[in-house]
C-alpha cells in the first residue's frame, strides 16, 4: 500500500523538527482546544502518535479515540503514548480497508492527504466524510502552495524523499479544498504556519451527511 511510513518511523519526528522546528506540531495543536469533552474522535495517519499525548493534555479522560495508522512501526510507537483515562482503539490498517461506522464528533487528518493523488483523494475523502456526524468537526492540517518559490522546492524535495523511502504516490498536492467545498463544509477557524506553507483548518459540516458530493447546479435543474 502506497504511503506507508514504516521506513521512516524511527526518525520521522526528528527529521520533521530539524526541517520545520515546531511548526508542524504547533499547526496541529492550534485546533485541539476545539475538541469538545467526551467526544468520539477519529484520527487517521497520526504517525508516531504524539498527537495523542497533546489531546490528552486537554482531555485527560472522557474521550473515545479511534486511531487508524497504516504503518505497523508508527503504530507500535503510538501505542506507547500516554492517553490518560481516554479509551483508544488502535487500528493498524489503511483507512480505505476499514469499515468504520458513522458517529464521530471529530475527525483529524494531519498531513494525510499529501499522500493521495487527484484520482485517489475523492474516494478516501468520501469515506471519511461518511464517518462524521452531521454538524461534526473535521480538523485538517496539511501543506499548501501560496506562490512562494521555496514552498514549491521544499514540497517537491519532500515528496521525492518519501516517494523513494515510503512509496508515496503523489507528486502534487491534490485539491482538498475542492472536496470540502463539494460537501458543503464551512471553515470555522483557520491559521497558516511556516511562511504560509502549512495550513490548519477546522471545518464544520452544516448539512445532513450525504454519501456523495452536492450535485452541480445543472444536475439540480434537471
Ligand atoms: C506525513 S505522515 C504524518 C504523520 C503525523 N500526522 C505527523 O504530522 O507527525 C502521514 C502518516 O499517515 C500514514 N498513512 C498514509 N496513508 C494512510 C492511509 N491510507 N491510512 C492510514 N494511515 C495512512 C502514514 O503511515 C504516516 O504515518
Amino acid at each position: 500500500m502506497a504511503g506507508n511510513y514504516d521506513n521512516s518511523a524511527s526518525f520521522y519526528d526528528s527529521l520533521s523538527r530539524l526541517v520545520f522546528g515546531r511548526a508542524l506540531i504547533n499547526a496541529q495543536i492550534y485546533l485541539l482546544p476545539q475538541i469538545p469533552a467526551n467526544s468520539n474522535i477519529l484520527i487517521i495517519g497520526g504517525g508516531t502518535g504524539w498527537i495523542l499525548e497533546e489531546i490528552t493534555k486537554f482531555h485527560p479522560s472522557g474521550l473515545r479515540i479511534t486511531y487508524v495508522e497504516i504503518s505497523a512501526k508508527m503504530m507500535v510507537l503510538s501505542q506507547k503514548r500516554n492517553t490518560g483515562q481516554n479509551k483508544v482503539t488502535y487500528i493498524n490498517q489503511a483507512m480505505e480497508q476499514t469499515n468504520l461506522p458513522a458517529g464521530f464528533d471529530v475527525v483529524i487528518t494531519p498531513f494525510l492527504f499529501d499522500n493521495f493523488t487527484e484520482e485517489t483523494l475523492p474516494g478516501i475523502f468520501n469515506q471519511i466524510h461518511k464517518t462524521l456526524k452531521p454538524a461534526g468537526m473535521w480538523l485538517y492540517t496539511d501543506f499548501q502552495l501560496t506562490g512562494k518559490w521555496w514552498q514549491y522546492t521544499m514540497l517537491k524535495s519532500m515528496l521525492l524523499f518519501f516517494k523513494i523511502l515510503c512509496g508515496v504516490e503523489s507528486w502534487h498536492l491534490p485539491d482538498v479544498a475542492k472536496q470540502f467545498n463539494g460537501y458543503d463544509y464551512e471553515i470555522a477557524e483557520e491559521k497558516n504556519f511556516f511562511g504560509d506553507f502549512v495550513v490548519t483548518r477546522a471545518y464544520k459540516n452544516h448539512v445532513i451527511a450525504e454519501a456523495s458530493p452536492k450535485s452541480s447546479p445543472l444536475e439540480r435543474a434537471g
